[in-house]
């Protein structure tokens, strides 16, 4: 097993050498979410980024049966510390200390190659309200001091992981780039500490939210395949708004003297569903476009050269928060169970394409649905698929989504089968007053599919059904429901 895996592994470095005649200049990341009902045993998960030769990986936190599973993988990682932490973290050294001793230290110490710590996650956001603004960088500075003490300080860097909007210029032109004036200064203090330990600036990057945002924004500018409405900047011409967007980041730096520091760049991806400009489509033009791009080793104009990158994200998560929008549930390369979404080449040009997760184990071939005779008008349908989105995930339904072209009643299903398989297909949860049956026929249509879920011994259901924001649920089922409710 081992020497088949391994020979695998052998022969995936060849492919992807010879791909397409492109040196593999920089080593691709990607990001390693958790947020799932149902998430793929952690020693798959792993087996799945060697498979496709990931060599460094970011998870959120630290958790040990993750740390467990990378040990002698031979993967670089990047152990996160959750926002929630940080006021405890700056508090005093002896929590940093802890942290350390129990996350860090024993995991370096069983061959987890443990490179960075990621103290926060976009903890200066504009969304947060500045609460993180005190606590972020004394958490830092602690957790230095611990990772020195504890002797690993020159192995791991601390960093922290920063929204693009901590950056901006006000001309548009990157080379006009500044940090941002409510921050400018705690900005400088922590580039100060990066400089001065040699961590990298972590920056995470998401053309696709531009366009979230602003519907005007040029679709061609996302992609890297030239563009209607380039940035023309003094002698460059920005094509596509990643590098744009990188190197106004890279500006920032020059201006306030820290042209030296190295930028990674902790999230790039495009999400496939949720919304209307998230679907498979888009996501493998970007994906491939960034992908081939930095393959190609030409870097950005203000720093030519390699790129250090992380994918985001590696799976699906059907438990993430959607207060961001619905899309949020569907940024990764891989379906929820370990297959991959579309071809994508991650040595970029023609190189070989994503592998699957191998010896994935899915309940049975078995489906709930509405029943064929159900009246759509009876009051207890609308509160059956309330229900059902407020604990399981909706999200592939609505406008121009996956399942956007679903009739009433399959709408109806829809909502059914994605709480029943959360539920491990428990015969209860396939029940709805009376409402809904199952079926051993697959009621998938199209681009929208009706999933069964992976089998994780039963446990995950009930417990991780919590959390789902009632508020945003009942408003999807309310859509789901909108036309049938008019007839
Ligand atoms: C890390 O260490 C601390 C001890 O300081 C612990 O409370 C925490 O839960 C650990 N695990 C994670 C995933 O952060
Ligand atoms: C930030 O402030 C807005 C407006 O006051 C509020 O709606 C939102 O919930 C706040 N967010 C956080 C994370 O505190
Ligand atoms: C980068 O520049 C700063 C400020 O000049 C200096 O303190 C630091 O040592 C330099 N770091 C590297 C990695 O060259
Ligand atoms: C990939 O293959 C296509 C068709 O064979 C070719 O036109 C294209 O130039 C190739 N791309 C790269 C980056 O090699
Ligand atoms: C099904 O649900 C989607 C949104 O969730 C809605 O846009 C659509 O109108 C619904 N279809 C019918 C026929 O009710």
């Amino acid at each position: 097993m081992a020497a088949v895996r391994a020979a695998a592994v052998a022969l995936l470095s060849v492919a992807v050498l010879c791909g397409a005649g492109l040196r593999r200049s920089q080593a691709i990341g990607v990001n390693w979410g958790t947020q799932l009902s149902h998430p793929l045993p952690a020693s798959t998960v792993v087996r799945l980024l060697r498979d496709n030769g990931f060599d460094k990986v970011k998870l959120f936190d630290a958790e040990d049966g993750i740390l467990g599973a990378l040990r002698g993988s031979g993967i670089q990682v990047m152990v996160g510390i959750p926002n929630d932490m940080l006021a405890d973290l700056a508090a005093g050294g002896k929590a940093a200390e802890d942290w350390v001793a129990k996350n860090v230290s024993g995991h370096v110490r069983d061959g987890v190659d443990i490179r960075y710590v990621a103290v926060g996650n976009e903890p200066f956001l504009e969304t947060f309200n500045g609460t993180y603004l005190k606590t972020t960088f004394p958490a830092m500075q602690n957790i230095q001091a611990a990772l020195v003490k504890a002797g690993l300080a020159d192995k791991v860097k601390v960093t922290v992981p920063l929204n693009a909007d901590v950056y901006q210029s006000p001309t548009g032109k990157p080379s006009d780039g500044d940090f941002r004036a409510d921050i400018h200064g705690l900005m400088l203090t922590i580039v100060q500490f990066l400089a001065s330990t040699g961590a990298p600036f972590v920056a995470n990057v998401y053309p696709f939210i531009s366009l979230y945002a602003d519907p005007n924004f040029p679709l061609d500018y996302a992609f890297f395949q030239g563009s209607s409405s380039p940035v023309v900047d003094g002698g460059v011409t920005y094509q596509n708004t990643f590098d744009a967007n990188h190197d106004t980041l890279v500006a920032a730096l020059r201006r306030n003297g820290f042209g030296n520091v190295s930028v990674v760049v902790g999230e790039v991806g495009w999400p496939t569903d949720g919304d209307a400009s998230a679907n498979l489509d888009y996501a493998r033009r970007f994906n491939q476009g960034f992908l081939t791009h930095i393959a190609s080793g030409q870097g950005t104009p203000l720093r030519p050269g390699p790129v250090d990158a992380y994918l985001f994200s590696l799976i699906d998560e059907d438990r993430k928060s959607i207060q961001p929008g619905n899309f949020e549930r569907h940024w990764g390369i891989f379906n929820y169970d370990g297959t991959p979404k579309y071809a994508l080449s991650l040595a970029g040009g023609n190189g070989s394409t994503l592998k699957p997760a191998r010896g994935v184990r899915y309940l049975e071939k078995r489906w709930c649905v509405l029943k064929p005779s159900a009246d759509l008008a009876d009051q207890k349908v609308g509160d059956s698929v309330s229900y059902a989105c407020g604990l399981a995930d909706c999200t592939a339904l609505g406008y121009k989504t996956s399942c956007g072209g679903l009739d009433a009643k399959g709408n109806v299903s829809y909502a059914f089968n994605s709480y029943y398989q959360t539920m491990d297909q428990d015969a209860r949860a396939c029940d709805f007053k009376g409402l809904a049956t199952t079926t051993s026929v697959d009621p998938t249509a199209g681009t929208c599919r009706f999933i069964v879920e992976i089998d994780v011994g039963g446990a995950a259901a009930i417990s991780s059904a919590r959390g789902v924001a009632g508020g945003v649920a009942s408003v999807l089922a309310a859509l789901v429901l909108m036309s049938s409710m008019l007839l």
